[in-house]
């Protein structure tokens, strides 16, 4: 719901703001400052969270490890060809298997029906690190990073909170109390509603900003090529009506309409991962998809757009002049992935327990 991922982004904000003075301490940490920064959350203590990957993954799989090891536990990557899921045992199984010995499943998958399969067999959570159909986690980091530069698209920051007179703070300097005002993790920063333009192919990563930007506020402009294999699966498709996220979204095969006014412009890879025999024909189909600064200056996107991808990038779907000039929010946005997957870990698996699942409640 949303309520849960502002939860999850306001928790992911903070957890970057307690752990990026542990991680990179400006000229070591002097033992005064040590002593007073707070470790994050160490939900993870003792626990570990089994990575069952049948598909390569860079961000994904760096972010996962590393955030498992901030929240005090260990991520066991087991690979495609480490273990015998749905080779020589059913995913049935092994999800009893492993959440018998673990205290969370983090899985990406090929066809989406795998996860499904594992989450209804796993005694444990179970989160989806990409399937066929969705890309969850990818969606937290890139609302995260729209939030955080908000000031980019000219988000009015939020009008102080209206304090009583007599409540106001007397102006005594030596009242350590009438002082404490400062929060040191403040939440995210508000976001004004943006139009958002996807130029590309409707797989995973379109499929959870559908159901996602709408419920936040933000308009879709999606440009897929002409043919129907190119728009989003029913299953898909049902998920947004049923979200009632229809409405926002505009969707076309030509990419200069889909950029009209767009204060973003995303993309992802013509060529997901299990797609490579059909690499010949999508090149064909996926022509005058490349995001450029001309595509955007001809379908009139706001001239100070901005411009998002998930990487891993090719340079057919946009140049190198956008995915590494100033309207690229492409490394923040990765980086980004880590924060966000360590507070689906400390809330999902670090905060549940076998005697009911109090994340939910
Ligand atoms: N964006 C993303 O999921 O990257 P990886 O496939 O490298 O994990
Ligand atoms: N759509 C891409 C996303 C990679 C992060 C794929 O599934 O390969």
């Amino acid at each position: 719901t949303v309520p849960q991922i502002k939860r999850l982004l306001n928790n992911a904000h903070a957890l970057k703001n307690q752990s990026v003075p542990w991680l990179y301490p400006a000229g070591g940490l002097p033992p005064k400052r040590a002593k007073a920064l707070r470790l994050p959350s160490q939900s993870l203590f003792n626990k570990s969270v089994a990575m069952l990957f049948s598909k390569r993954s860079t961000r994904t799989r760096v972010a996962a490890e590393t955030s498992a090891t901030l929240l005090g536990g260990r991520a066991l990557f087991l690979g495609k060809e480490d273990i015998q899921l749905g080779v020589n045992e059913t995913v049935r199984d092994s999800a009893r298997v492993i959440g018998g010995m673990c205290q969370g499943i983090f899985a990406r998958v090929g066809d989406h029906s795998e996860v499904e399969e594992l989450a209804k067999y796993s005694p444990v959570p179970v989160v989806n690190a990409l399937s066929s159909l969705w890309h969850p986690t990818q969606i937290l980091a890139d609302l995260m990073t729209l939030h955080q530069h908000s000031q980019l698209f000219g988000t009015p920051a939020p009008e102080a909170p209206h304090v009583p007179e007599h409540e106001q703070p007397q102006g005594n300097k030596h009242n350590k109390s009438l002082q404490k005002t400062k929060r040191p993790h403040a939440e995210l920063p508000p976001l004004r509603p943006l139009t958002i333009a996807y130029v590309g192919d409707s797989a995973n990563v379109l499929h959870d900003m559908l159901v996602t930007f709408p419920r936040f506020g933000h308009k879709m402009r999606v440009a897929t090529p002409a043919d129907k294999k190119y728009r989003a699966p029913d299953a898909v498709w049902d998920r947004v009506v049923e979200l009632g996220c229809d409405k926002d979204i505009m969707w076309t095969d030509s990419p200069h309409k889909a950029v009209e006014g767009a204060d973003v412009v995303v993309t992802d890879t013509w060529i997901s991962m299990g797609q490579e025999a059909e690499a010949e024909q999508r090149y064909k189909d996926f022509a005058g998809f490349q995001v450029t600064e001309e595509l955007c200056r001809v379908g009139g996107a706001n001239p100070d757009w901005k411009f998002m991808h998930c990487l891993p990038r090719k340079q057919s779907e946009v140049d190198d002049e956008v995915f590494y000039g100033p309207r690229s929010l492409v490394f923040p946005e990765a980086d980004n992935r880590k924060w966000t997957i360590m507070s689906v870990f400390d809330a999902v698996i670090g905060k549940w327990d076998l005697d009911g699942d109090r994340w939910s409640k």
